[in-house]
């Protein structure tokens, strides 16, 4: 990490702290269908319980001992993962996990224009939301020079959809043998089992094209394949066997949709170019935030006491996470692979569904203000944007009458739009929350993941679901083995 001096220090702290999230359910208090105001207070106990079991389950974690039956799988090494890592970095700088990742990420861009990253569920939907909040939104189209000489990052291996991969094929084969960098292309293979068959066809099928196009240097395929994988498996097997001379481990104890703050989303975030220490600061000040701050005031505390109380007294078993432009989605999405798959169990769980507005205003808006009452949206807004406001503008073409609002900008209708739904919702008894992020950038979204992991783990806590493993998962694998591989009849005697 840099060497600030004392006054550098503390404008990094009173930057940090300006850059907090901050939850507000104000709007969840209405006279019908929502909650009394002091229905959170009435949760503290129960809240304050289950944080402490969470807090248990970390450092229960930590000892390295055989967790009781009915706590297993524990896999609450997510927790104070940023901790380490940054503990590590500080330590041993080039050798530390994040030291090696940098180092990766650099000496990927010197060598090629795009990475591919494989990887499926948890092991794909962290980075690529953190590409879409953080990255230029065209960072793929940019030149080189726009991008910072980051390269582009392809997501693959998430799906078996063939025309697709051979779309991808066809902008890859353009480089085939290719003798300039803008042509040259890696591949990042990310899967914790190291068997998960989209990810291991995909690996299969991107790595023999990779061969035809360094030809027969086994040396430099090996240099241009990182996998980050667990410490045994097939993937790992395979990338020995390439040679491959970084192999990024997931952590024991780290479940894939928890592992967005290890090489899982640390390294396809550094190769695209983002500040990978910012985004585990992120992490720790939240977790330092749920540690100390009392309910009524803590951002995980009180998002999962207002959730389960809408959905325990009201029913609200849907829950709509409401993002406001266009840069959130995949951070949605993400969202709701973690809600589903932590708690969806034993026939319970809230329905996680991620909305992006106001596109999706003119899609599911009518359901939301009209339809049944089941819904407590979460809207997500984000303080200011990156870029200058634009402006409406004049036009001596004023048939669209637009000239009356030339000044105002984009943030500007987009704020009126928030206001202009909150107040429709509240006007019909419909109840919503507030997620505020002061801006998108890293160590918001480091505060983002961890809020979200560690609501999620508190929340099963507090409802007697462990949120960790994800049994119901497996059946489509065997069926789909099974159906791939038929056993083969005896042979007759
Ligand atoms: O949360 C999970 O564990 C899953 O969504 C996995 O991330 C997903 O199934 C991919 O698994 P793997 O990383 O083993 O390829």
């Amino acid at each position: 990490m840099l060497c600030l001096s004392a006054f550098e220090l503390l404008l990094e702290k009173v930057r940090m702290a300006t850059e907090q999230i901050t939850y507000d359910p104000a709007g969840v208090v209405l006279p019908k269908h929502g909650l009394a105001a002091d229905a959170l207070a009435g949760l503290t106990q129960q809240l304050e319980m289950a944080r402490k079991e969470v807090l248990d389950d970390a450092q229960l974690w930590a000892t390295g001992k055989q967790p009781p039956t009915e706590k297993e799988p524990l896999d609450a090494g997510f927790h104070e993962l940023p901790e380490r890592l940054l503990a590590d970095y500080s330590n041993h700088r080039v050798e530390s996990e994040v030291g090696r990742i940098g180092a990766t990420a650099t000496g990927l861009a010197a060598q090629v224009d795009r990475v591919v990253v494989l990887g499926i569920g948890g092991s794909y939907m962290g980075a690529r939301a953190l590409m879409e909040a953080c990255c230029h939104p065209y960072h793929n189209a940019l030149p080189r020079a726009g991008r910072r000489a980051w390269p582009r990052v392809t997501f693959a291996g998430n799906n078996v959809d063939n025309d697709t991969t051979q779309g991808l094929f066809d902008l890859l084969r353009h480089g085939e043998l290719a003798s300039q960098l803008v042509e040259r292309w890696a591949v990042v293979v990310v899967s914790k089992s190291g068997g998960t068959l989209e990810t291991a066809v995909a690996f299969r099928q991107f790595l023999k094209l990779l061969r035809s196009s360094v030809g027969d240097d086994s040396k430099r395929l090996a240099q241009l394949v990182i996998p980050v994988t667990g410490k045994s498996g097939k993937l790992f097997d395979l990338a020995t066997d390439l040679g491959c001379p970084e192999i990024f481990q997931v952590p024991d104890g780290v479940g894939g949709r928890f592992s967005v703050l290890s090489a899982v989303g640390l390294l396809p975030a550094a190769v695209m170019g983002l500040h990978i220490v910012k985004i585990l600061e992120g992490a720790v000040a939240m977790n330092e935030h749920f540690q100390t701050a009392r309910v009524g005031e803590n951002a995980v505390l009180d998002y999962v006491g207002i959730c389960h109380a809408m959905e325990a007294r009201r029913g609200c078993s849907t829950r709509v996470l409401s993002t406001w432009g266009s840069r959130l989605e995949a951070l949605g999405l993400w969202y709701d692979q973690l809600l589903a798959e932590s708690l969806g169990k034993q026939e319970r769980g809230a329905t996680p569904l991620t909305v992006v507005n106001t596109r999706d205003l003119h899609s599911r808006g009518q359901q939301h203000q009209e339809g049944s009452r089941d819904k407590l949206i979460t809207n997500v807004i984000v303080g200011r944007p990156d870029r200058d406001p634009l402006a409406v503008g004049v036009s001596e073409h004023n048939q669209d009458q637009l000239n009356e609002l030339s000044e105002k900008t984009l943030p500007d209708i987009l704020a009126a739009a928030i206001q202009g739904t909150n107040q429709a919702y509240r006007d019909e008894n419909r109840p919503t929350a507030n997620l505020h992020l002061p801006r998108l950038n890293e160590h918001v979204l480091g505060q983002l993941f961890q809020m979200l992991m560690l609501a999620t783990v508190v929340e099963g806590r507090l409802i007697g679901i462990n949120p960790y493993g994800q049994p119901g998962v497996e059946a489509y694998k065997k069926n789909m083995n099974a159906i791939l591989r038929p056993a083969k009849p005896q042979a007759e005697n």
